[in-house]
């Protein structure tokens, strides 16, 4: 997945474009690239890795033209070079794309036996090919273009701009968002709203299968049958919601810190603080007649649906399915019609998340969407969304919009517990009133990093990590070992305690720290036994737990200290300490912590 922006612009639009594609580089960073109309002519710049050597390269070659598209690149085909970096283009046309051509080798083919040249390993260089090809037969651009889009197969979203055309841009939408920005004699195109926002905040969404021609004062919109429709221009809130790291030396750091306020914002949506109740929007799902649950994910979203597994099953009775999206959505899964299906993501654009949800709703499930932005199509396609309130996240390693999916599926665990009458109106106060106790605890977490500084300096000389959890907190251990290689690539893998003697354990000696997510909550004396069995064989324990070190009943290599919360609530907390250990190994490795190799924060292709 990669970023794509377009401007029709009445002065030169370059620096305007690298501006959007600076919001854009959450989706990918491996190249960036610009292309105008400048005399009639197409001209481009680009450059390998982050945006600032594509800005680096402006400087001394500038782009003068009015009417612009750019792309920041996740590499699916081909690697991350300047040949293969977007826009492609030949005299006649220029494409920037994000998704993936699925046919590209066939059409390939076809236009090499025709003459065309290609210069790059993408699937995307076809797109500019079949539009020349077309307009080597005589037809407009607009008429080659149709005739392109309908040949295509796969995922896309795409900006097109004309040799001699300094008043027109095309854009199509399958698969792959795309936002048209509406300005003042000027026209926008961007894969969200967030890249538009300091131009413009009327923005209307592209539906699946839709394309649009764009002038600097019309757009004209179709659907995939070439039928002219019309789609809603809305206000976009997103020009609020930008965002700089303001004192701290990351985004990353930033947002953990955010947690206690991001976590109270959220709560505040879905419970009543004072009556000691949940207030569940009733999302026209009968809570009470929920028999079976599914939820499906991917990433750290994913974690978050497992902790809402055990919540779920725990307090509401009810059992719950959940899968990995890229598994869940080929497994053909049966499915009872009147289900109640669960989608995570921050973005709500994530491919396979979305093709899960849309497995769901052909088969007769009610779809609520976890989201974080409201905009996006997982949001769209849901019959109830319940967003998470977290603000912007930027840094690629999610931190708050996790805390924020488990605050909001935490209260969904209660509020289908109540309504099926598993729970009591006792307990539903007892477990609201932890929730209220959480962001206070979680503050105490964050008053003082020195000691993770200290430790990081320890887990930096690691090869492989490991992270040991059970029960609930299971997957707080799996979350804490996929921030660690994210962002440090340092080998981790999160393992339920109990598993470990089933293979793990032949890997532990004194070179291997084990980091121990053990609250002292009913299973901890079993997590004590696994515990001993990393210490009789020399690994290098750091227990994250509330109950006293000794306890541990070996030699630590550190404990974090954790404060004592109900149960309920500890994988919220517990995530904390993986999130900062994470971030300070990462930081005293040198890694780049808010865009990490080879990651993006988005990924909208399978
Ligand atoms: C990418 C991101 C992860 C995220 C996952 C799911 O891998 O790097 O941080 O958890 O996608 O994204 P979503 O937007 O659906 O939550």
């Amino acid at each position: 997945m990669c970023g794509i922006v377009g401007i029709l612009g009445t002065k030169p639009v370059a620096i305007d474009i690298v501006d959007a594609l600076r919001r854009l580089e959450y989706r990918g960073y491996d190249s960036a690239g610009i292309a105008t109309v400048e005399n009639g002519l197409l001209d481009r710049r680009r450059a390998e890795g982050k945006l600032r050597n594509l800005e680096t390269r402006l400087m001394s070659e500038p782009l003068k033209g009015h009417v612009g598209i750019g792309h920041t690149r996740w590499a699916t085909h081909g690697r991350p070079t300047e040949v293969n970096a977007h826009p492609h283009m030949t005299d006649k046309v220029s494409v920037v794309h994000n998704g993936i051509i699925e046919n590209y080798r066939d059409l390939k083919e076809d236009l090499t036996a025709k003459g065309h040249i290609f210069q790059t390993e993408t699937d995307t260089e076809v797109v500019v090919h079949l539009i020349t090809d077309e307009m080597r037969q005589g037809r407009k651009p607009v008429e080659a273009t149709q005739r392109a889009l309908g040949m295509l197969r796969g995922a896309f979203a795409l900006a097109i701009i004309f040799a001699g055309e300094d008043n027109l841009m095309i854009g199509a939408r399958q698969g792959s968002p795309l936002a048209i920005g509406h300005g003042q004699g000027e026209m926008y195109l961007g894969s969200d709203a967030i890249a538009l926002a300091p131009f413009t905040d009327t923005i209307t969404y592209l539906e699946e299968g839709d394309w649009c021609v764009m002038t600097r004062t019309s757009v004209q919109i179709f659907d995939r049958d070439n039928r002219a429709v019309e789609r809603p221009s809305i206000k976009s809130v997103a020009s609020s919601l930008l965002v700089d790291k303001g004192n701290y030396r990351h985004f990353m750091l930033k947002e953990i810190h955010e947690q206690p306020e991001v976590i109270s914002h959220t709560l505040g949506n879905y419970i009543d603080m004072a009556a000691g109740c949940v207030k569940f929007p009733s999302m026209g799902i009968d809570l009470a007649g929920v028999t079976r649950v599914t939820i499906s994910a991917c990433g750290t979203a994913y974690y978050a649906g497992v902790v809402a597994k055990y919540w779920i099953e725990k307090y509401a009775r009810v059992p719950v399915e959940i899968d990995i999206a890229s598994e869940f959505r080929y497994r053909e899964v049966p499915l009872a019609p009147g289900g109640l299906s669960v989608f995570v993501s921050q973005s709500g654009e994530t491919a396979d998340t979305l093709e899960a949800l849309r497995y769901c709703k052909r088969n007769g499930q009610i779809i609520a969407a976890v989201v974080n932005v409201r905009t996006s199509t997982i949001a769209r396609e849901a019959n109830a969304v319940l967003p998470t309130l977290a603000g912007p996240e930027i840094g690629v390693a999610s931190t708050k919009a996790f805390t924020s999916q488990l605050s909001v599926l935490a209260c969904l665990a209660i509020a289908i517990g109540r309504a099926r009458g598993t729970i009591d109106a006792a307990k539903e106060q007892e477990l609201v009133k932890a929730l209220t106790e959480l962001p206070r605890h979680v503050a105490t977490m964050l008053h003082d990093e020195s000691f993770y500084e200290g430790l990081a300096h320890e887990i930096s000389k690691a090869r492989d990590v490991l992270y040991l959890g059970r029960g609930v907190n299971y997957p707080i251990a799996m979350e804490g070992a996929l921030k660690l290689k994210e962002i440090s690539y340092i080998h981790a893998e999160g393992y339920a305690a109990g598993e470990l003697k089933h293979g793990p354990i032949a890997l532990i000696d004194e070179n291997v720290p084990v980091i121990v997510v053990a609250p002292e909550d009913d299973l901890f004396d079993k997590t004590v036994s696994n515990m001993q069995e990393v210490a009789a064989r020399g690994g290098q324990i750091v227990l994250i737990s509330d109950a006293p070190k000794e306890k541990a009943g070996c030699r630590l290599l550190a404990h974090i200290k954790m404060p004592k919360a109900h149960p309920f609530t500890n994988p919220l907390l517990y995530a904390v300490p993986v999130q900062l250990l994470a971030y300070h190994t990462a930081v005293f490795m040198g890694t780049d912590v808010d865009q990490p190799r080879n990651l993006a924060k988005s990924v909208t292709v399978e």
